[in-house]
């Protein structure tokens, strides 16, 4: 069935407009619902941290805002435009290629497994999509990758391949990598759950730098409860694909609403 898309508007306008919005968004792998008519705003500044079970559809929102797959009904939007589709005489019509990469440069991410270059140095794998994509000069990438690089620590690892960097170094030099585009969107995803205990504070330090300076829209996927609590200005629930309860830090994690918080709370608060 092909949806009606009159219902969606074509641009979000005005000073209160989200940096990001799942309106009504669906997503299905054969007969299975992912999201399930899932609304979600993020504001521009705003450092939004999805929690939930297991399989219950985290790394699906921001593997659609990569817009690696299409989504079956919905609109996704960033920085007022749609995400998934675009304008074609007066109507939304599905993204093409064109459209989605460049919407795309809006938006940076970090994944669990950073997938670092290689053959490239630390310098070299933050210099890589400036020069590439953006078209920067060599100097120009040089001179924002080493400032990105020193931003997180790493600027005496400049000259390091990954192999010989330790998996909480390698994790910041994917977020100084991802920083390099100058997205408007940054997403994370579980970025320390490959790591030692040892190292992941230096990957979550760098990480509160970012959400403190508040220029930067951030969303998140993580199991580490604390670093949620602290860092977030909103914690989203997710349960079987959609929203089940959402809030402040202080609000979803002491006095949660809703009973499946409160199990799914207490079963990791246990598991720790
Ligand atoms: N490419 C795919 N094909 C089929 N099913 C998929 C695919 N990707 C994800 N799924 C299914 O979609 C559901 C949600 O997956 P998702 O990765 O979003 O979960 P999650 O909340 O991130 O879980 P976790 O905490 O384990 O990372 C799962 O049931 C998963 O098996
Ligand atoms: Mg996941």
């Amino acid at each position: 069935m092909t949806e009606d898309m009159t219902q969606y508007p074509l641009r979000l306008e005005g000073d209160d407009a989200p940096m990001i919005r799942f309106q009504n968004v669906t997503k299905k792998y054969g007969d299975l619902t992912v999201l399930d008519r899932l609304d979600l705003d993020v504001a521009a500044g705003e450092m939004v941290t999805i929690i939930g079970p297991s399989g219950s559809g985290k790394t699906t929102v921001l593997r659609m805002l990569m817009t690696l797959e299409q989504i079956d009904a919905g609109v996704i939007y960033v920085d007022g435009e749609p995400l998934t589709h675009m304008e074609k005489g007066g109507r939304l019509v599905r993204g093409d290629a064109q459209h989605l990469r460049r919407m795309r440069g809006k938006i940076g991410m970090c994944f669990q497994h950073f997938n670092l270059f290689p053959h490239m140095t630390a310098l070299g794998n933050c210099m890589e999509g400036p020069v590439q994509v953006l078209g920067l000069s060599k100097r120009e990438a040089e001179e924002r990758a080493l400032e990105l690089l020193d931003m997180v620590g790493m600027a005496e690892k400049r000259d390091e391949h990954p192999s010989r960097l330790s998996g909480g170094q390698q994790q910041r030099v994917a977020i100084a990598r991802a920083l390099a585009m100058r997205p408007q969107v940054m997403l994370f995803d579980e970025v320390t759950s490959a790591l030692d205990p040892e190292v992941i504070s230096e990957v979550t330090s760098v990480i509160r730098a970012l959400a403190d300076q508040h220029q930067l829209t951030m969303l998140m996927v993580t199991h580490q409860m604390g670093f949620a609590k602290e860092i977030s200005d909103r914690v989203v629930f997710f349960y079987d694909g959609s929203i089940e309860e959402q809030g402040t830090p202080d609000k979803l994690f002491d006095s949660p609403d809703k009973e499946r918080t409160q199990q799914f709370l207490s079963a990791v608060l246990e598991a720790t």
